[in-house]
């Protein structure tokens, strides 16, 4: 079963071999779906036949979102806590604390529940792959559960018992680090692709540098891949550990110095930016343009949770990065799309090259510049192929 689909007035393949830039578009284009993977690209005119055809009316195609960081497993609303912000409250991550208390007293269909509606809410945005983080229930059982529900929607898993030091640990942290590299890392990898840790030593909530390095490499150990939560709140050690120890990604990145740009520019980690969080906790945003001169590849990223950005629009956060971050509408759709794939290390999606997975996202518009020239609006979906 092949599906030809056809009209598309701008199509955006982020295949550099097509010759016109990162984003390789392709004019009044046509592509072919079989078995769920692309199997041809090229103008609309030369397509070949295929059974099954779909026009999109001139519209823009895009590859889906590749969103590769979000916190999606949780109950409870920090809608108040977001309002005191708005008054000149700060964020410090302490809030947390309350969202464990609501995952842990909720039961596993309330949890999957939460977690189906907020995917099928980024879904109808545009996004085809996303990462789902734990580190709501900071006990073994609890994190092991949220991993095991987080593996019914993606494979992109990603273990965060190092979220922030739960209350029965006030005080304590060497020793709950001790349980997340120990018990709870043997409970939890089973359920996992990656591990992860906030890494914020200005923070009373989270991890310093050495607690953050004997999680990663625990987890390494255990067959896990690295990502970090990374200088979101103020400059420390995580941008340069993260690259050390050849992380694929290295999240947030809003407090950088001379040597984390140069860490990173000279190795293989990608920085994600999370412009949902500045927008959320009022914060400065991060310094994509020196970034982007420091030739660091670029993911943009949601990072859905219900503290620091209750977002799950990519769109949302492209928009935010072309305004805010003075990415171009090109670097923040190809961070967005390609980026996350990388951060990730994922060849087989964020990109539309003959073989790649056929994740396809409609954009009721003639160009993909419409992402951030219409913030707000809801010009994308995901388009079924039916193969
Ligand atoms: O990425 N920084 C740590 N974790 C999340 C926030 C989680 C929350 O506030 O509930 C983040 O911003
Ligand atoms: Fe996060």
């Amino acid at each position: 079963m092949s599906t030809l689909v056809t009209g598309i007035g701008e199509l955006v393949t982020n295949d550099p071999a097509r010759g016109d830039g990162p984003l390789g578009l392709v004019a009044r284009a046509a592509l072919v779906v079989e078995e769920g993977l692309v199997a041809w690209v090229g103008p609309a005119a030369a397509a070949p036949d295929a059974d099954a055809r779909i026009d999109v009316g001139g519209r823009a195609v895009v590859p889906g979102f590749v969103d590769s960081h979000a916190h999606l497993v949780f109950a409870g609303d920090r809608a108040g806590e977001f309002e005191a912000r708005m008054s000149g409250a700060r964020y410090d991550g302490g809030g947390i604390t309350s969202t464990v208390a609501a995952t842990r007293a909720a039961s596993d269909d309330e949890l999957r529940g939460r977690l189906g509606a907020l995917v099928a809410e980024m879904r109808g945005q545009g996004t085809t792959t996303v990462e789902v983080k734990s580190g709501y229930g900071l006990t073994v059982g609890d994190e092991a559960r949220c991993l095991r529900l987080a593996a019914e929607v993606t494979a992109e898993t990603t273990f965060l018992g190092a979220h922030v030091v739960p209350a029965e640990y006030a005080g304590r942290s060497d020793d709950y680090v001790d349980l997340v590299t120990g018990p709870m890392l043997t409970a939890c990898a089973p359920h996992a692709r990656w591990v992860d840790v906030f890494c914020e030593p200005g923070s009373a909530h989270a991890f310093d540098g050495e607690q953050a390095r004997a999680v990663l490499e625990a987890g390494r150990a255990a067959g896990l891949q690295v990502r970090v939560h990374a200088n979101q709140l103020s400059a420390g050690p995580g941008v340069r550990l993260a690259v050390e120890l050849g992380a694929a990604s290295a999240d947030h990145c809003t407090h950088l110095g001379a040597a984390d740009v140069d860490a990173l520019a000279g190795g293989t980690t990608v920085a994600t930016l999370l412009p949902g969080v500045e927008f959320s906790t009022r914060s400065p945003y991060p310094d994509a343009r020196r970034l982007l001169d420091a030739g660091v590849t670029l993911a943009l990223a949601t990072d859905c949770n219900p503290g620091s950005s209750f977002t799950s629009s990519m769109p949302f956060c492209v928009a935010l990065a072309v305004r805010e971050m003075r990415m171009t509408p090109a670097e923040a759709l190809w961070a967005a799309t390609a980026g996350g794939a990388a951060a990730l290390r994922r060849s087989d999606v964020g990109h539309l090259a003959p073989g790649a997975r056929a994740d396809l996202a409609v954009v009721d518009a003639p160009s993909y510049r419409h992402l951030a020239y219409r913030p707000g609006v809801p010009l994308v979906r995901t388009l079924d192929v039916g193969v």
